[in-house]
């Protein structure tokens, strides 16, 4: 038997030491919480899409009674973004979330089946997509999406 350590990088800063561009698409998720529908967990999600060609698509998380038919914020702005432009890769992502009377102080974190999501565009423009993962106190800055999902399946993985 044989050990294999599988390590994630990630850059943890304060709000103010980011990019002006990275809080800018912070800001445009937080907007975004206000735009939930989420009468169920009251678990109010942004996110914001940068494209390469600047443009910023924003989405809220879209809840539903039959609970797995909602969508969460990331996939609802990252599919958003990719029908209006099939063909304009994607430069970063921020989601924040918002419940119980304040933004979460600890960075969100994305579930699996929006990294899986997020891994498609990633890999459909071959073109790391950099992930911004804000809470009030610290982001996490992932530089791309493969960093979420080690041990991923991915297009390549059905060419063996
Ligand atoms: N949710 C998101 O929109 N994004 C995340 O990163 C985590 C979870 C949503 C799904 C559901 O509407 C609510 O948050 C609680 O899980």
């Amino acid at each position: 038997m044989t050990e294999k350590i599988i390590e994630t990088k990630v850059n943890v800063y304060k709000f103010d030491e980011l990019s002006a561009a990275h809080q800018q698409l912070i800001e445009k998720a937080k907007e975004q919480v206000n735009k939930a529908y989420a009468p169920y967990s009251g678990f109010h999600v942004g996110a914001a899409v940068l494209l390469s060609n600047g443009q910023i698509f924003a989405g809220s998380n879209q809840e539903n009674s039959a609970y797995p038919s909602g969508l969460c914020a990331e996939r609802v702005a990252m599919f958003y973004a990719n029908a209006q432009y099939p063909d304009v890769p994607v430069e970063a992502l921020a989601i924040t979330a918002y419940t119980n009377g304040g933004f979460l102080s600890d960075p969100v974190t994305p579930c699996g089946s929006c990294r899986q999501v997020l891994l498609e565009t990633e890999t459909r423009f071959d073109k790391d997509i950099t992930v911004l993962l804000h809470g009030t106190e610290k982001t996490y800055e992932l530089t791309n999406v493969k960093q979420l999902l080690p041990l991923c399946f991915e297009k390549s993985s059905l060419n063996r």
